[in-house]
């Protein structure tokens, strides 16, 4: 495993070790230990869109391994693969640090820098997939339900990256997944066929939000508009008008069913702020996993130890 780009990509021993590998770290450094395991590394973290919780998260992971992060705005560096083309920013890159992390709008400018650099390259959000969001996602549902193998997740709006990452998640994971978005904005099948393709668990989809939450254990959204679809808010929340996740919705959920958003949530719009605060809300564990599993992803990633 050199890069992670695509959660399709590993095998399903691999995003076990990772589940475990963040379990373990999240222990020890509750319990105040430390793994210094990334001394003397450095990480280069290029962003071409805006990042709370990415950036943060992986900023401190790297610090608590021992390692140095270093973080680049678009402007400093004239862009990626516009002041220079994206194969010599691999290449340079590589004869400096020991792994790159990315936020781009293509995904295909993520599979040139892993195809060009030497080291490690990680997905940190594409337009197309957001695999380290699923992993801390699967994460938390392991945590709260004490398994994965079964569970059923309703994910309720946009056939995004997202929700694309968490369908190769669950299906690798043994989990049934049904995604539930308005005409147009399904997950393309595609990504359903390869998700299912010869895989424990399955994804199927349904214009009928209530017909998905009805037996589901988690019910997770996310934003309606992501970064770069800003032109089409105004059609978009036409489009999704009745997927909102809220009280009334919820009636046909079971009563413990586990509420998920990756965030930056827009209470009013794919929530409301009732359902966000809720006591059946794992919101922000899901947020703080981002942590557990970003260390655990830069250690089996950039760990010689
Ligand atoms: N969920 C997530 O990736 O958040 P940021 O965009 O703030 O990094
Ligand atoms: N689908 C959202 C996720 C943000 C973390 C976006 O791409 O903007």
């Amino acid at each position: 495993m050199k890069d992670f780009l695509c959660i399709n990509d590993c095998t399903v021993e691999q995003l076990q070790e990772l589940l475990d590998e963040s379990a373990a770290l999240k222990k020890l450094y509750k319990s105040g230990g430390r793994d210094l395991c990334l001394s003397g590394k450095a990480l280069a973290m290029l962003f071409e869109k805006p990042s709370l919780r990415t950036r943060i998260s992986f900023q401190v992971a790297m610090t608590d391994l021992g390692g140095s992060p270093i973080y680049v705005k678009p402007e400093d560096i004239g862009g990626i693969g516009k002041r220079e083309p994206v194969k010599d920013m691999a290449r340079v890159l590589s004869r400096y640090v020991d792994g790159i992390m990315a936020r781009t709008f293509d995904h295909s400018t993520v599979t040139e820098l892993a195809q060009y650099a030497t080291v490690p390259v990680i997905n940190a959000l594409t337009d197309w997939s957001h695999p380290c969001q699923a992993m801390a996602d699967v994460l938390t549902i392991k945590e709260h339900l004490g398994k994965l193998n079964g569970v059923k997740l309703a994910f309720i709006g946009d056939g995004n990256n997202v929700a694309r990452s968490l369908a190769f998640a669950a299906a690798k994971l043994g989990m049934k997944l049904v995604v539930a978005s308005p005409a147009g904005y399904e997950l393309d099948l595609g990504s359903v066929e390869k998700a299912n393709h010869d895989k424990a668990g399955s994804i199927s989809q349904t214009n009928d939000p209530a017909e998905a939450v009805a037996d589901a254990d988690v019910v997770y959204t996310d934003t309606w508009v992501s970064m770069g679809q800003e032109d089409e808010k105004q059609k978009r929340i036409e489009a999704f008008a009745g997927f909102q996740i809220n009280a009334e919705l919820l009636k046909n959920a079971p009563a413990g069913a586990k509420i998920m958003h990756c965030l930056p949530a827009n209470r009013g719009y794919e929530i409301t702020d009732e359902v966000v605060e809720s006591a059946n809300s794992i919101i922000f564990d899901q947020s703080e996993n981002r942590l557990h599993f970003q260390r655990a992803l830069l250690k089996k990633l950039m760990s010689t130890k």
